[in-house]
């Protein structure tokens, strides 16, 4: 009977340690998968959005970020294709990325009918947010107006 009594306790001892233990891996999983985020991250490719297509509309706030870097657009032009700096750039069509910001493509036409390739990236939020050299980039490479590769 008593052996009984003992077993019937060392059971109902062991039921309960179970039960306490089930609820302890809980806690614990939650930090393994916590451990395991920060290591997964470096293997995500860093986000970076598609360009969109290629627009030949250009609208007003596109036509405004062009225009307030156009004197800086004219002097890269000029420096790395040799467009006279009275040349009006005009953009043909433009295309937009999120990169850390929005990078707007540009195709300009320049003198010699063939097309210079203009970015500039805008991240307004940023102070001081004045249009700046940086922000502008011309490719030595020229195009045409309908290059499928670009
Ligand atoms: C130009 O780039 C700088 C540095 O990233 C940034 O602070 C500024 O806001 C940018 N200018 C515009 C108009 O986005």
């Amino acid at each position: 009977m008593q052996t009984k009594t003992i077993l019937a306790l060392f059971c109902t001892i062991v039921i309960l340690l179970i039960g306490h233990n089930d609820g302890a891996p809980t806690v614990e999983k939650t930090i393994i998968a916590d451990k395991e985020t920060p290591a997964a991250t470096p293997k995500k490719p860093k986000f970076t959005g598609a360009r969109t297509h290629w627009k030949t509309n250009i609208d007003a706030k596109t036509a405004k970020l062009f225009n307030d870097h156009k004197v800086t657009v004219s002097k890269k032009l000029n420096a790395v294709h040799k467009v006279p700096r009275s040349f009006n750039p005009k953009p043909a069509k433009y295309s937009t990325q999120i990169v850390n910001g929005i990078l707007y493509h540009f195709l300009v036409q320049i003198p010699n009918n063939k097309y210079a390739y203009v970015t500039i990236v805008s991240r307004t939020w940023k102070k001081p947010n004045a249009p700046a050299d940086e922000n502008v980039t011309v490719r030595e490479q020229l195009y045409g107006l309908n290059d499928k590769n670009i």
